[in-house]
């Protein structure tokens, strides 16, 4: 939902008609997004539910950082100019969800800049990165987005859910969602004398999710959080070295946050072999309680994904993960896995 609100608050500005009395068929143009194609699928269907269409999505090719290609994104935008196809807003993503990479935003606030396009950042997973004083210079750009996503149920490790959304421009902001109903007016005194929130989104009843995000923070402090985001990243550069100090192991991604992508590849074996040895490594984990490790496919390599996002975790468990994925592999060799396999 953050990320609709921020999208919705693009498509609004960029589409050149008074979107919310004309609706899209009166755009005089289509309009394009473009994000990299590590993009989270909620975007997918933020797409599908501002009425675009998951094809005014454009995929922009990664490289080997998983970052979105620069030279591709220019190229693209070219290319749609010259069919006639407004490009109206960069998706960057701050965090994605297979490797944790984040896409140059500097060079995307540029490139924004110079085109007149908008910026929408998703930093659901890493935009509180500059609370973390050893690690913020990753997310160096992210105050120029026009729009921001963030999950703080993610960042700060708060119950679920309290995902966020800030816009620079307020009144760009609130003219994408205000609506002026007789049973809503506001007053000067009274319960009513405040900025009503329904403005800025599209519900009218809602949760006081700040509150818990209140009473973290003033128990704690921001800097606390911010030393958690350092300490995870720091033991998801740990893992990577146990990983790197095993034969049988394959590092698939590179580190950049607390996500990190291996698998185990004791050679000689074809993708679909590796990804059923893997599956099952995996679900073995999850039923046995060691680990709640997932798994991912990142360009087109089946691995298995670790996101440490809890502030509790200690690099003992970490040795523990890396010692169980060599055993239960070590059994998977030595016995055939089982047809009732909850592999895909
Ligand atoms: C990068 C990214 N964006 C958006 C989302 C969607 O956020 P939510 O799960 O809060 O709906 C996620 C969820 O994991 C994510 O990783």
């Amino acid at each position: 939902m953050a990320n609709i609100i921020g999208l919705m608050a693009a498509r609004n500005a960029m589409a050149g008609v008074d979107l919310r009395q004309e609706g899209v068929d009166a755009m005089p143009q289509p309009l394009r997004f473009y994000a990299s194609d590590q993009v989270h699928t909620c975007h997918h269907k933020a797409m599908n539910l501002l009425g675009l269409g998951k094809k005014s999505l454009c995929k922009i090719p990664s490289d080997d950082a998983f970052r979105m290609d620069m030279g591709a994104l220019k190229a693209q935008i070219r290319a749609d100019c010259d069919q006639g196809i407004k490009p109206a807003c960069v998706i960057a993503t701050a965090g994605t969800t297979n490797t944790g990479s984040i896409d140059d935003l500097s060079a995307i606030a540029d490139l924004c800049a110079a085109e007149g396009l908008w910026m929408h950042i998703d930093g659901c997973i890493g935009a509180l990165i500059v609370l973390a004083p050893r690690h913020r210079h990753l997310v160096t750009g992210i105050a120029r987005a026009d729009s921001l996503a963030l999950d703080l149920h993610k960042g700060l490790q708060a119950p679920f859910d309290v995902g966020c959304t800030l816009v620079r421009d307020r009144r760009q902001h609130r003219i994408t969602f205000a609506e002026d109903a007789e049973y809503l007016q506001k007053m000067s005194r009274g319960i009513a004398a405040a900025e009503f929130l329904h403005d800025y989104s599209l519900d009218t009843t809602r949760g006081f999710r700040a509150l818990k995000i209140w009473m973290m923070i003033k128990e704690h402090g921001a800097q606390k959080f911010g030393r958690l985001i350092d300490q995870g990243i720091a033991q998801a550069q740990y893992l990577t070295g146990l990983i790197a100090d095993q034969p049988l192991l394959d590092q698939m991604a590179p580190t950049v946050i607390d996500i990190v992508c291996f698998r185990f590849n004791p050679g000689g074996r074809d993708e679909a072999a590796l990804r059923e040895l893997n599956t099952e490594i995996m679900l073995r984990m999850q039923e046995t309680g060691v680990a709640a490790v997932s798994d991912t496919t990142v360009k087109g390599r089946h691995c298995l994904r670790v996101a440490i996002c809890n502030h509790r975790t200690r690099r003992m468990d970490l040795d523990l993960l890396v010692q169980e994925v060599l055993r239960i592999g070590s059994d998977l060799l030595a016995t055939p896995i089982a047809a009732e396999s909850g592999g895909r």
